[in-house]
């Protein structure tokens, strides 16, 4: 399956999103954090931003719910129009009634697990999940430097789950200089903040990134 880039706005100038937006025409989807200031120590937007953002966006929206009590508000984001909405697995009561009303509503399903939260309670459970989000930093702020230990989570679920139709997420310090190293370990969906918004060209830097991400597979 081929790679994806996904922009994080969490780096883009928040008061001109629609602009930004436009800087990035080359991602496969906008990755958009949502943060209530209790699953983690920041806050960022909530619905009605969204919806708006799904509206004028030309990308399909990704989003990433940093957020308590996920099971009341991710059917809420699908909703709202997004493409794929990302749950962490901490957040949920139920995740795996949460993946089937979120699939039931026509958006693609996700679970994240932060980078001290083992994968192996979802390994019988990955059927109702289109992909698995591997938090590479704590999650909470843009800009922070990746966490090297995430690495050995990314390669043993790729082992587990092959070349099968789940994707393999990565969010916190993806840049020029870890992508290769997490495509080696079987992410091949790529989350990146202030690499692509810190960047006096976006695009460029996508393209970049994108490449980089390639090379594990033609090598
Ligand atoms: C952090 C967010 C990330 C963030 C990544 O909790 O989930 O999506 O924007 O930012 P960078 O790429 O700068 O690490
Ligand atoms: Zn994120």
């Amino acid at each position: 399956m081929s790679v994806q880039i996904h922009p994080s706005i969490l780096s883009a100038d928040q008061v001109n999103l629609a602009a930004e937006l436009v800087r990035i025409q080359d991602a496969d989807a906008v990755h958009v954090d949502v943060m209530d200031n209790h699953f983690v120590p920041n806050l960022t937007m909530g619905l009605p931003v969204v919806t708006r953002i799904a509206e004028v966006s030309p990308l399909p929206l990704d989003v990433h719910l940093m957020i308590e009590d996920a099971d009341r508000w991710a059917p809420q984001y699908a909703e709202a129009g997004a493409a794929s909405v990302t749950f962490h697995l901490e957040a949920a009561q139920a995740p795996v009634r949460l993946a089937r009303e979120l699939r039931a509503g026509g958006v693609r399903a996700a679970v994240a697990v932060r980078p001290a939260t083992p994968v192996e309670p979802l390994l019988d459970l990955l059927s109702e999940f289109d992909m698995v989000l591997i938090m590479t930093v704590e999650p909470g702020f843009g800009g922070q430097s990746f966490i090297e230990g995430t690495l050995p989570k990314v390669r043993r679920l790729r082992q587990l789950v092959g070349t099968g139709p789940l994707r393999i997420q990565v969010d916190g310090g993806v840049s020029r200089s870890t992508i290769s190293a997490l495509a080696q370990a079987g992410a091949d969906v790529f989350v990146a903040g202030s690499a692509v918004f810190g960047s006096a060209d976006p695009a460029a830097e996508i393209a970049a990134l994108r490449t980089l991400a390639e090379a594990p597979l033609t090598a």
